[in-house]
């Protein structure tokens, strides 16, 4: 469990407490004695400290020092950052609860250093037996005048035009919402194959739906079949589990689209690359490939649970990928949902066989837009690494701006590819309509050209593979799943 964020209007005593300040200047005099003054400036002056800490006799005092970085990303980032690096001090120090005081009115820095501090308390100990490492911080009290002012005006949940990017992530009640689902987000990732199939995958998101008001349909192998879903199923074939499809939807009455924004996220709950089997260490990490419909259930689960006012449909395709007696092998070629025939030259390049089937059954919801996330390609590793997203678009222009902007806002950055027409020349195939496999350049381009000729919307890819999931810690990111696409969503369609 990652600690909560509260609002509290009285002082505490004798806690561990966070100051976050500008400037020596803005120091609450009165909290601190003439010594600790002194240690304060000469630590500022002399040694130029960001995070600044000292013990009183049973608590920690820190006092984090918000540089006047201007870019506002920036600066809200290095604040998570600072968050995780007391949090985990605190937890060193097996406290329960830290108070975060902020007397310059700092808002939204104060949540950023909330939030990298419940974020960077996360951890995945479902199987130790022993849970030592469990994180011990589980309150975290914000004492903010300014905050709580905010909060009482109600301006925190609909914020005017002007001011929304000032004000609109510091609605604590939806921060702690989106918060446990990325931690649940993360949870799913982290879960191994042996202990999340796609059936069980299913059961957990129909759980998600049940726990914050959205609906969700778990759609069968029967039902597939009767959909000529030939993507998902011949994906399957090698496999012992049914593949599943599951639809969880979040209407609520006065939604301000009146189409729906559908996300779609990759569910491949094991990918060893079916018989074109993954070599070496290349497999290791790839019970995270589900970590694309992870994201999309938790996301609307969070949407849900906070009633945001926007209609959104989450759709996740979900198997494993592995070798077996029915498996498909090269030069197959299958039927898609869409009626359209692929030949499959690589087992390996199942993400956008699953996808394809999900973007085109899409249509029938007439979509105003449609994400996908998914953990598609290593060229998307390749090119940027753990620290973005890859991210194309067809007719979605200024959706992929807005998008683009939630990214620098929530830290979850996005970086456009081109989707010029001679990509998708290279996925045309000689035999079929399609094939699954391009040249070895510019793979995370052909997979989105592959994947945009079974849509017929606005359309934005998000190839997540970097950043969804990492194997080594990285500060309030974590190991393991990160959650990516979570707070990337919710901060997207809050915005609406
Ligand atoms: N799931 C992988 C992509 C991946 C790579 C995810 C690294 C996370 C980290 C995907 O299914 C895959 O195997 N892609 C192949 C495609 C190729 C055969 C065209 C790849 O990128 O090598
Ligand atoms: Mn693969
Ligand atoms: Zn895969």
């Amino acid at each position: 469990m990652i600690p909560t964020i509260s609002l509290t209007s009285e002082e505490q005593e004798l806690e561990h407490l966070v100051v976050v300040i500008s400037k020596l200047s803005k120091l609450p005099a009165a909290i601190f004695s003439p010594a600790e003054k002194k240690y304060l400036k000469e630590q500022v002056e002399n040694h130029k400290k960001e995070v600044i800490s000292f013990n009183r006799l049973d608590y920690m005092v820190f006092v984090f020092f918000v540089r006047g970085e201007k870019d506002r990303a920036k600066r809200l980032e290095t604040c998570r950052k600072a968050g995780d690096k007391m949090a985990g001090c605190l937890n060193e120090r097996k406290a329960s609860r830290v108070a975060v005081f902020d007397p310059e009115g700092l808002c939204d820095e104060v949540v950023a250093v909330a939030e990298g501090m419940a974020l960077g308390c996360y951890r995945f100990l479902k199987y130790k037996t022993d849970r030592e490492k469990e994180s011990t911080l589980k309150e975290i009290q914000i004492y903010s005048k300014a905050l709580e002012t905010i909060q009482d005006q109600g301006q925190a949940i609909s914020p005017p035009r002007a001011a929304r990017r000032a004000s609109r992530q510091n609605h604590i009640p939806d921060l702690n919402i989106l918060l446990e689902a990325v931690s649940r987000c993360r949870d799913l990732v982290n879960e191994p194959n042996s202990h999340l199939t796609a059936l069980s995958f299913a059961g957990m998101v129909e759980q998600m739906a049940a726990d914050s008001g959205a609906i969700a349909e778990v759609m069968n192998r029967q039902k597939l079949e009767a959909l000529k879903m030939g993507g998902l199923l011949g994906v399957n074939r090698g496999s012992a589990e049914p593949p599943t499809f599951t639809v969880m939807e979040w209407k609520p009455a006065r939604a301000k689209n009146d189409k729906p924004v559908i996300f779609v996220g990759k569910g491949v709950t094991y990918d060893t690359g079916g018989m074109n089997l993954k070599p070496g260490d290349s497999m290791m990490n790839m019970k995270c490939d589900m970590a694309g419909a992870a994201a999309v259930a938790a996301a609307v689960y969070a949407i849900a649970k906070a009633k945001l006012p926007v209609h959104v449909i989450g759709l996740m395709p979900a198997t494993d990928n592995r070798p077996g007696m029915e498996a498909l092998v090269s030069g197959d070629i299958i039927t898609m949902h869409n009626g359209m025939t692929v030949e499959v030259l690589n087992t390996d390049a199942e993400g956008r066989l699953i996808l394809a089937d999900a973007l085109s059954y899409a249509k029938k919801f007439d979509p105003a837009l449609v994400i996908d996330l998914a953990t598609l390609t290593g060229a998307a590793v390749r090119a940027i690494g753990k620290y973005g997203a890859v991210a194309m678009q067809s007719k979605a222009a200024g959706e992929l701006a807005s998008l683009t902007s939630s990214g620098f806002e929530v830290s979850e950055r996005l970086v456009e590819f081109p989707m010029w027409d001679d990509y998708g020349e290279l996925v045309k195939s000689e035999v079929a309509d399609l094939k699954n496999l391009g040249p070895a350049e510019a793979g995370m381009i052909t997979a989105a050209k592959f994947l945009e000729r079974f849509t017929e919307y606005p359309y934005i890819h998000l190839d997540i593979a970097g950043p969804a999931f990492l194997d080594k810690p990285d500060s309030y990111r974590g190991q393991g799943g990160t959650g990516f696409g979570v707070r990337l969503l919710f901060d997207f369609v809050s915005q609406f």
